[in-house]
């Protein structure tokens, strides 16, 4: 009998506990979490900084929003290809990754108002034959794989002419090795990385303009509503134009 008691007692005890752990995860003060996925390999909008840190300005921007709508922000780095299926699975809740709005990714993934401009650049070796945008033909071309430069160029020269790297530095490196003859990426990007070799130059023709923006899963509307009202007001305050001008000297 006292054992049978024992045993009642414990299970009531079992029970207790239950009770008590299977509170919601989500009482007041647990703030949520907004997950962003990038490819910090993109300066001046993502890039790992000298600490160790994530900085640039889509992470400053996605900081200001997280900031607004009271969560906090968790940071997931990845390869640019992979940032739009990770969206659609829910891994990530937003890529910000200076990333272009396309009819073609449009039909996987909703897209936030637009905060920059993009233009698509070329960069070649200082002393290069290649003169404007219209030499390409014929030439070996960097780029990075799955990106707006990547889709473009394969197009107009065809995949035997396009050469694809996992990011922006990767793509550098083989232009300074000669490896490709020239190197299509995002103007801003561009200038980060011909200031940080020598030898490079951007040619004064651009290969195509484009605006960057959020991307977030077409059911998640919540997330872009609340999104762009915190992107609008952070625009109407001046909070954006600060970020954008401590990264990019006005020239
Ligand atoms: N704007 C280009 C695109 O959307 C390139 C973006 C690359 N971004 C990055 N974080 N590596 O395709």
């Amino acid at each position: 009998m006292k054992k049978l008691l024992a045993v009642l007692m414990a299970l009531t005890l079992v029970f207790a506990f239950a009770a008590c752990t299977k509170q919601p995860a989500d009482t007041d003060d647990a703030q949520k979490t907004l997950i962003m996925g990038t490819n910090a390999a993109f300066p001046p909008y993502e890039f790992v900084a000298d600490d160790g840190s994530f900085a640039g300005i889509d992470v400053e921007i996605a900081q200001a929003v997280a900031e607004k709508l009271g969560m906090k922000l968790e940071i997931k780095d990845m390869e640019f290809n992979s940032l739009i299926s990770a969206v659609q699975g829910g891994s990530i809740d937003i890529a910000l990754a200076g990333m272009t709005v396309t009819d073609e990714r449009k039909e996987s993934v909703n897209f936030s108002d637009t905060y920059a401009k993009g233009v698509q650049v070329v960069i070649v070796k200082a002393d290069s034959a290649i003169a404007t945008v219209d030499d390409l033909d014929g030439k070996t071309v960097g780029v990075q794989a799955g990106t707006t430069g990547d889709i473009y160029c394969t197009e107009d020269y065809g995949q035997d002419n396009v050469k694809q790297f996992n990011n922006g530095a990767l793509a550098i490196q083989a232009l300074l090795n000669d490896q490709v003859d020239c190197v299509v990426i995002d103007n801003e990007p561009a200038k980060a990385f011909v200031a940080a070799n020598e030898g490079l130059k951007i040619l004064d023709t651009s290969y195509a303009d484009e605006d960057y923006a959020a991307a977030i899963a077409k059911e998640n509307t919540e997330l872009l509503d609340s999104f762009n009202k915190a992107l609008a007001e952070l625009k109407a305050d001046g909070t954006i134009d600060k970020i954008v001008e401590k990264y990019i000297n006005a020239d």
